[in-house]
């Protein structure tokens, strides 16, 4: 067999491809940024061609840096930003319009409606989601009303729906010349479409948003010994890999966290953050704004279930910071500048800048810097940016363990804002819990490339999974109670000045 395994992570903000060797080390990797194009308030588009591109650009950067060719991989997983939406010609290989990305919220009025009347329960009960402008069946239904030709070429079985993770491998298999048209539960569990129960599409929910089912994907599992396809020798592997996992990128990670026991968790810090919490077999329904959504399935297995806690803006929040705002030159500077400040000086910053996810779930929510005074300055706000992603985190905490009854007594974390030991620290001491971060950080990459490994058996099992996971650092808490407690009062006061802003 051969000696690697290679996992493509494709991102909300860039792309990478990275290799993985049999302890799950890295041995390589390329990552490239795509455009974010933000044509009206609210809304945000990708490319799908362009990111096409950037992932053969970087399998190719990759494997000959790194001296490596097809042969050298034993199989190849994908993971990818979930929700956002695409739709494309499988004749031409055209997108009809650019995809809709999850953080985009013009679909809040077909959200809104939904709670209008029985729709917006059926979808709690059957999809485990609350009715929300981040899923992709609204984008869909949007489309499908928005852009001329899709609906007559739907019906034609022309024009076809994916996630991210469904336009990569149908490029990758061979595009418009026999490209597979398939996605994973963990992904199709984030369209509002599927049904958690039978894990297959739900004609009643398409019929809430018009979907005809001739332009779904076929839902696999996420390790796949059967393959979803290998790849094209004039590809970007330059030959034949298998391709055997497909994840969505917080579900990866947490495979990669090796959190495959019931009562597991973990945060991953990217453009939002997103905790997961593993509830085993069983389907924990949220009473506190939480999702149940599918964790994994490898191979023919029941699919294993999680709760999650998304919040829309973390990381992204200190790139506002450095692209809106101009006061630092780039992410490492938001700990150099807040370190200038003891405390945040009576400032709280809300990023609702798409509403906010969980565990309010309030399109009509818009960010809002409350507590500034004259004293105040480029410290305090990079200070409040760092605490209102932890804050935000103590949020779905909280509502995890109301939900669950599991008390966290550490909280595993990934992702590149964990890089920010100010960061990170600040998270212990607002949670009044250790944070503990693996030595393998890219855990979406890693647990991507051990579904796809599973699936060929370059891994055995998930036993052998759990030994290559290692501790690198640990935040113990410092704060005392009352401080702690003080702080978090006043933070649920600032998130109550943002909501109501935008008229639905
Ligand atoms: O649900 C959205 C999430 O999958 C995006 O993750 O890491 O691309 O910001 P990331």
């Amino acid at each position: 067999m051969a000696d690697f395994v290679g996992a493509i992570d494709q991102g909300t903000t860039s792309t990478r491809f990275m290799v993985f060797d049999h302890g799950g080390n890295e041995i390589a990797r390329h990552q490239l940024e795509h455009e974010q194009i933000l044509p009206r308030p609210g809304w945000v588009e990708h490319n799908p061609t362009e990111i096409w591109e950037r992932t053969r650009a970087v399998v190719e950067s990759t494997l000959n840096k790194a001296n490596l060719s097809a042969s050298d991989l034993a199989a190849v997983g994908v993971t990818n930003q979930r929700e956002t939406t695409v739709v494309w010609n499988r004749r031409t290989g055209r997108p009809y319009c650019n995809a809709i990305v999850w953080q985009d919220t013009r679909t809040d009025r077909i959200a809104a409606e939904l709670d209008r009347d029985g729709r917006g329960q059926v979808i709690r009960r059957k999809a485990g989601l609350p009715p929300a402008t981040y899923f992709s069946g609204g984008k869909l239904k949007w489309i499908l009303e928005n852009v001329p030709g899709v609906v007559e070429d739907a019906k034609r079985g022309d024009a076809i729906f994916g996630t991210i993770d469904t336009w990569l491998l149908w490029n990758l298999t061979g595009g418009v010349d026999g490209g597979v048209h398939v996605t994973d539960p963990t992904n199709a569990s984030r369209t509002m479409l599927m049904d958690l129960e039978t894990w297959d599409w739900d004609d009643e929910l398409l019929s809430f948003f018009g979907v005809p089912r001739e332009m779904l994907p076929f839902i696999l599992p996420s390790s796949n010994p059967e393959l979803y396809g290998v790849t094209r020798a004039n590809g970007p592997f330059g030959g034949e890999v298998k391709l055997s996992g497909d994840l969505g990128d917080q579900q990866a990670a947490t495979v990669g966290q090796v959190c495959f026991r019931p009562g597991e968790a973990k945060n991953t810090y990217g453009t939002g953050n997103f905790l997961l919490l593993n509830t085993g077999h069983e389907l924990v329904r949220s009473e506190h704004g939480l999702l149940t959504t599918v964790c994994y399935q490898f191979g023919e297995d029941k699919p294993v279930y999680a709760l999650e806690g998304s919040i829309a803006v973390t990381g992204s929040a200190v790139q506002w910071l450095r692209d809106q705002l101009g006061i630092i030159s780039g992410a490492e500077q938001s700990e150099s500048l807040a370190r200038q400040v003891e405390d945040n000086g009576g400032v709280y910053f809300v990023p609702a800048f798409s509403g906010l996810f969980a565990p309010y779930w309030r399109s009509d929510a818009r960010g809002a810097i409350v507590g500034l005074s004259r004293y105040s300055t480029n410290a305090h706000i990079a200070r409040a940016t760092l605490e209102s992603i932890c804050y935000q985190t103590r949020d779905v905490v909280e509502a995890m363990q109301a939900d669950s009854g599991v008390t966290l007594d550490v909280l595993r974390v990934d992702g590149g804002v964990t890089a920010n030991e100010l960061c990170m620290q600040v998270q212990a001491d607002l949670l009044g819990v250790p944070v503990s971060r693996p030595v393998v950080a890219e855990t979406t990459a890693l647990g991507a490339a051990y579904a796809a490994g599973l699936a060929v058996g370059f891994w055995r099992d998930t036993a052998e999974l759990e030994q290559n996971w290692r501790e690198d650092v640990r935040w113990q808490p410092t704060m005392d109670e009352e401080q702690r407690e003080r702080g978090y009062t006043r933070w649920k006061k600032a998130v109550t000045r943002t909501l109501d802003w935008v008229d639905i």
